[in-house]
């Protein structure tokens, strides 16, 4: 009995857990546009879960990935109008054998043409037409309703504005997709503007298309294949003969299309294109199988998010066996050290592979490679390859257990192994090079101190002429020190110069951020600013203080206490208070932050300890309250701090005005949890 019973326990565990990442991967693909798993990974994940949900049927609520299509739907305030769909936008079920296409084609009735097509690996889009006119164009959304991208998808010139002779209302669907060219000329200036790179078309043509400037959307250069009809009075009984039509209208339907009657013709489809596809200007991942009579397709209806008359067939990753020359090792910015797999040059996905990731020492010992080894090395959806395992040749292999490096390979420290991670990291935060020009990178940047013209291959130069060694460094700097560099003039050193001066104003939450504590991010940063409103204040701040801020978890609290105990940080802080930083909150007469406190009106008594009464003051104005002097009927309550006047408290419970703590206040406004 305990057995079973801790047997389901496992499996409902299992589940929830597998929800959970389902629910992120979604995200992170449709939103983020920055996928974390395989598809093939997903799918796996995905079926798993929904047999558990089989033995468990309690837990397949409406909610669930199994029963919901992943969401686009950007957040409300995304620029874009959310409509509903007039037919539920669905994706398809995914086959990856030919024995899963052989179990569909057995549910279908007996002679049934079959209509192989090519997989685009795009976005799907829904373009509607009234009267012949383009009216919107809507993403998948979360199926139910998608953003209307009709101004972007006005870029593609492709897609016609108006068609005459259309019926009344016409709906014709597709993918919208970002060429090979198109997408690695993008990421090659991407990476030139040091942006994150998109890790695939499909990313890049989803990130594209959410833009909120046409003029960038078509200078990026996006395309469309279209392979779906809806609507009323369509002539055509096929779903070839509708496509027809709507080819002949103007519309660029998918070429690569066969009508196929066997499962035999089926595969001869699969395996020709699994390799034409390498020859064609944009991406796609399968095959799409339809049943092609609309009158068959509207018999074999639909499951809750999949019809029942298609189904994808995904093509395999791409694989090449090759030989581990080497395991190096690579020193991030954040001292974490990552093992990398140095190869002897293959051809993959277009692309030649001569280096792989590794990860970490566990993903190393559980593929149990050693240098010298042959190894499979595959390309998905993603654009870094990975090495998937190894090939036993029966040769001598290596024994015994791997063993990582144990000390730094750019400073020579030794490496310590955090608990509960898998990674090793360099302690040497402030003296390991490629973490000091990480932090640099780092505090330069955009979101940090935004200054202008130091980008990665500046901060190298400056470091190799020992001109910088920390952040403290660049406020030392002269035009003099930079104006006789290799490939600079006057003008580019006054641009940095005065970059750096101008970051002199940078406001305090963003300072904090800049300085690069480990994990403290901008969101938090900013949280952690509006709480501590110094650098004094933060100093001088308890773990229990810290994890009292929304978001600041034991490990950030302990990242903080723990940068202000080294004694080279606060040398460095103090250089650059000495430059003039903001190491202040501005006094918080600014930007109303919220209407938390509307229509109320708040007296201040007594001392406080997180905050000046003059910053109570200014917070209860940002967030729509009133200050009073002295309490009446009007108080709404008394912001009450310690050794309170005794006359207000008198006045107060005669009134029955009540006294709100600081804590309590500060909870209110959201400045703490
Ligand atoms: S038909 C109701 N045909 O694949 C089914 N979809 O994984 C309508 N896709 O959401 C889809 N090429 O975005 C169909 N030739 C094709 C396709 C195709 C790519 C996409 C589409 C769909 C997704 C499902």
């Amino acid at each position: 009995m305990d057995d079973l019973f801790s047997t389901e326990t496992n499996e409902r565990a299992e589940a929830a857990r597998l929800r959970a990442e389902l629910e992120d991967a979604n995200y992170r693909y449709y939103v983020l546009n920055q996928p974390t798993l395989s598809d093939r990974d997903f799918d796996f994940k995905m079926k798993r879960l929904q047999a558990l949900e089989e033995l468990y049927p309690d837990l397949r609520t409406p909610d669930s990935p199994t029963q919901r299509v992943g969401s686009d739907l950007g957040r409300k305030a995304n620029g874009f109008e959310q409509v509903a769909h007039r037919y539920p936008m669905l994706s398809l079920a995914n086959s990856y054998n030919r024995e899963e296409i052989e179990d569909w084609v057995r549910h279908l009735p007996a002679g049934v043409e079959i209509v192989a097509e090519l997989k685009y690996d795009g976005l799907s889009i829904s373009l509607h037409y009234e009267k012949g006119r383009l009216v919107r164009a809507l993403t998948r959304g979360d199926g139910v309703q998608g953003d209307d991208v009709l101004r972007n998808i006005r870029t593609i010139q492709s897609i016609p504005s108006y068609v005459q002779g259309l019926p009344d209302y016409y709906e014709i669907r597709g993918e919208v997709l970002l060429p090979w060219e198109a997408f690695e000329r993008l990421n090659r200036e991407r990476e030139e503007q040091e942006e994150p790179l998109f890790a695939n078309p499909r990313n890049a043509a989803s990130g594209t298309l959410k833009l909120l400037n046409p003029a960038e959307v078509a200078r990026r250069g996006l395309t469309c294949r279209l392979y779906h009809v809806l609507g009323e009075n369509l002539t055509g009984r096929t779903h070839t003969e509708r496509l027809e039509q709507a080819r002949l209208w103007g519309f660029p339907v998918s070429e690569k299309m066969q009508v196929c009657r066997s499962v035999d013709e089926v595969m001869a489809f699969i395996e020709r294109w699994d390799t034409g596809r390498k020859n064609l200007p944009v991406a796609t991942d399968g095959i799409v199988l339809k049943v092609n009579d609309i009158a068959a397709q509207q018999e074999l209806g639909f499951t809750a998010k999949t019809p029942r008359w298609a189904i994808a067939y995904k093509f395999p990753a791409e694989k090449q066996l090759t030989v581990l020359r080497q395991i190096s090792y690579q020193v991030g910015r954040t001292g974490v050290v990552t093992p990398v797999a140095n190869l002897d040059p293959v051809q993959l996905s277009g692309t030649i592979v001569q280096r792989a990731t590794l990860h970490n020492e566990d993903f190393v010992r559980q593929l149990g490679i050693r240098d010298g080894d042959k190894v499979w090395v595959e390309k998905g959806g993603e654009i870094i390859p990975k090495i998937t395992g190894k090939e036993e040749t029966g040769e001598q292999q290596a024994t015994g257990v791997y063993q990582f490096i144990t000390h730094c390979p750019e400073c020579g420290t030794m490496l310590v192994r955090v608990e509960g991670e898998a990674a090793w990291r360099c302690p040497n935060e402030n003296g390991c090079p490629p973490q000091q020009k990480g932090k640099l990178e780092h505090f330069v940047s955009r979101k940090a101190m935004n200054i202008d013209g130091l980008g990665e291959e500046t901060i190298d130069l400056l470091w190799q002429k020992n001109l910088v060694r920390n952040i403290a460094d660049l406020y030392d700097l002269k035009e003099s020190d930079l104006s006789g560099l290799e490939g600079f003039g006057q003008k580019s050193a006054q641009r940095i110069i005065s970059g750096i001066e101008a970051s002199k104003q940078v406001p305090w939450e963003r300072v904090l951020f800049a300085i690069g504590i480990r994990m403290v991010g901008e969101t938090t940063a900013k949280k952690i600013a509006r709480r501590f409103r110094s650098l004094q204040e933060l100093q001088w701040a308890s773990v229990e203080q810290l994890t009292a801020v929304e978001d600041v978890g034991e490990q950030i609290a302990r990242n903080i206490v723990s940068f202000f105990e080294r004694e080279d940080n606060l040398n460095m802080l103090l250089r650059l208070q000495q430059a003039g930083l903001q190491f202040t909150a501005e006094e918080t007469t600014g930007q109303p932050i919220s209407n938390e406190l509307e229509g109320q009106t708040i007296v201040i008594s007594g001392v406080f300890q997180k905050h000046s009464r003059d910053e109570y003051k200014a917070l209860i104005e940002r967030h729509g309250g009133k200050n009073a002097g002295s309490v009446s009927k009007k108080t709404s309550f008394i912001l009450a701090g310690e050794n309170m006047g005794p006359e207000k408290r008198k006045k107060a419970d005669q009134l029955g005005v009540p006294l709100v703590e600081e804590d309590a206040f500060l909870q209110r406004i959201g400045i703490i949890n």
